[in-house]
């Protein structure tokens, strides 16, 4: 699937589109046409940047507080391993990254420490009445969105997007959220429409497992995307 959108200027003028100051609390905006489709193998090292860019480890309290914070990093031949299987999808402006959203199959978590308890939780748990299985359910995994095109739909264009391509193959997605994280709980709440089904400790933190059935989730996220993003109408698919 890949979309194109035209991201305008907001009336805080901000043309330059090389991501801003990240240390500045404003969430500067800027135009550029973004697009949305999975990953080039030569663009995973920028996705790997991100994952240390808004790693908890490399952000002030403060930030990450008030910004959300990642805490995975993937490393690039991993990364390699699962773009080839499902694909990153990844946010595009001016053909620089700005944000992704990483699938992961329940078959890989064995190769990601983190992710081991979390797969355990999964097989535990039913959406509906339906048990989960490493057959029905993919993770949808780690998302992030660079500082300056946050709270403009980039999450839910990347979200909806990987959905719209997986439909197909899974019936079911879930993610984990570090309790911590308000605001990627809030935002997987309210805009992505995921629902909380469990709560689990591990790594000394408390993990919050949100699921959704895709089909429902696709169906919700059908116009939700910002009246400021213009799409193109030409959705291909790769
Ligand atoms: C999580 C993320 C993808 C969300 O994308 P976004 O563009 O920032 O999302 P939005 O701004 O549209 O939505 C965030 C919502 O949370 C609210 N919010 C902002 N800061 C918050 C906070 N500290 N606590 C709780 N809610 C908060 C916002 O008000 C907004 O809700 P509203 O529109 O109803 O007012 C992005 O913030 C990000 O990449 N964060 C860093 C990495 C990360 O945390 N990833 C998730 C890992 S599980």
């Amino acid at each position: 699937m890949h979309f194109t959108f035209t991201m305008c200027r907001s009336s805080r003028e901000q043309p330059a589109c090389d991501g801003g100051d990240k240390n500045t609390d404003v969430e500067q905006k800027c135009m550029c046409v973004i697009e949305t489709r999975t990953a080039r193998t030569s663009e995973l090292e920028a996705v790997v940047k991100m994952q240390e860019e808004y790693n908890k480890y490399n952000l002030a309290p403060r930030d990450r507080r008030k910004h959300g914070f990642l805490s995975l990093v993937t490393d690039f031949e991993k990364l390699k391993v699962l773009n080839d299987d499902l694909g990153v999808m990844v946010a595009l402006c001016d053909d620089r990254i700005v944000g992704y959203e990483i699938p992961v199959g329940l078959h890989h978590c064995d190769d990601i420490p983190l992710f081991i308890p979390m797969r355990e939780q999964i097989l535990k748990l039913s959406i509906e009445g339906t048990p989960l299985t490493a057959e029905n359910t993919i993770i949808s995994g780690q998302i992030c969105v660079d500082k300056s095109y946050r709270s403009r739909t980039v999450g839910e264009a990347l979200h909806f997007g990987l959905l719209e391509r997986l439909r197909d193959n899974y019936e079911f997605t879930v993610v984990e959220i570090d309790e911590l994280n308000t605001r990627s709980m809030h935002f997987s709440q309210e805009k992505l429409g995921l629902q909380k089904i469990s709560v689990y400790e591990a790594f000394e933190a408390d993990w919050h497992i949100l699921g959704q059935r895709i089909s429902d989730a696709c169906l919700a996220g059908i116009g939700v995307l910002s009246e400021d993003i213009v799409f193109s109408d030409s959705h291909s698919v790769l």
